[in-house]
């Protein structure tokens, strides 16, 4: 990500964090779809498993609950405010271990082996999220998984409204001053997560797609041979 759009996410998440962490944890159905995706990852007690762009940590308890008390889970972020409250939530619950890690998850090597890898709402932000995901994808074990979930524009009959609310959401989340998009934010968001599932599903063995909330939910999630 250039730098100019790294500073922006980070000072517009930064400022945001705690509402942010409020409607990601509190808006209705989101927690029962932060299940399902964290099911698709296929984990098992004592799986270490990396959330990428992990924020206020909104999926830990759904990854903390499937890797048990032996497994680990990292959180990866690029903001300080939103692991501040992703801080926050692992002292409120004595998790300890969940761990956090401030980087780009771009770039981001863990120090250990992987046994799965979750972004949600994220890879819509990366600039290159098919080298991303490819990136991702070589860190995992083998027999390991991939899942993400995104908002998208929904494809269902009748979704014209819908995807107007989406429009206006995806312009009042998005990053940047003054807000004079060179293309619809939309668009792009609906490119790059494109990217992302199509790299996912060239290298996976198996992979599993569903929509949810009209079709603007994506879930995607796939593993790896053996
Ligand atoms: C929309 S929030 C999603 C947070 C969380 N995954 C959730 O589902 O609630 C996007 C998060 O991704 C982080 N992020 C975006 N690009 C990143 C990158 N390249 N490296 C690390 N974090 C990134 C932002 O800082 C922000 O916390």
């Amino acid at each position: 990500m250039s730098q100019r759009r790294t500073t922006a996410a980070q000072q517009f998440y930064g400022r945001w964090a705690r509402l942010y962490d409020f409607l990601a944890s509190a808006a209705p159905g989101l927690t029962k779809l932060r299940g399902r995706v964290a099911d698709q990852l296929g984990l098992e007690p004592g799986d270490t498993v990396v959330e990428m762009g992990c924020g206020t940590g909104a999926n830990f308890s759904h990854l903390r609950e499937r890797v048990g008390s032996d497994g680990t889970v990292i959180g990866v972020d690029f903001t300080r405010g939103m692991l501040e409250r992703a801080r926050w939530r692992i002292e409120r619950e004595g998790w300890d271990n969940v761990h956090l890690v401030q980087a780009d998850a771009a770039a981001f090597e863990p120090r250990k082996e992987v046994d799965a890898v979750l972004a949600t709402f994220v890879v819509g932000m990366l600039d290159d999220p098919y080298t991303t995901v490819g990136y991702w994808l070589d860190g995992i074990s083998p027999g390991g998984g991939l899942a993400l979930l995104d908002a998208g524009q929904s494809t269902h009959p009748y979704s014209w409204a819908v995807n107007q609310a989406f429009r206006g959401l995806v312009v009042a989340s998005t990053p940047g001053r003054g807000k004079n998009f060179e293309e619809p934010p939309w668009s792009v968001l609906d490119e790059r997560v494109e990217e992302a599932r199509r790299a996912l599903s060239e290298r996976a063995v198996e992979t599993n797609d569903s929509e949810h909330a009209l079709g603007v939910i994506r879930i995607t999630g796939g593993r790896l041979a053996e």
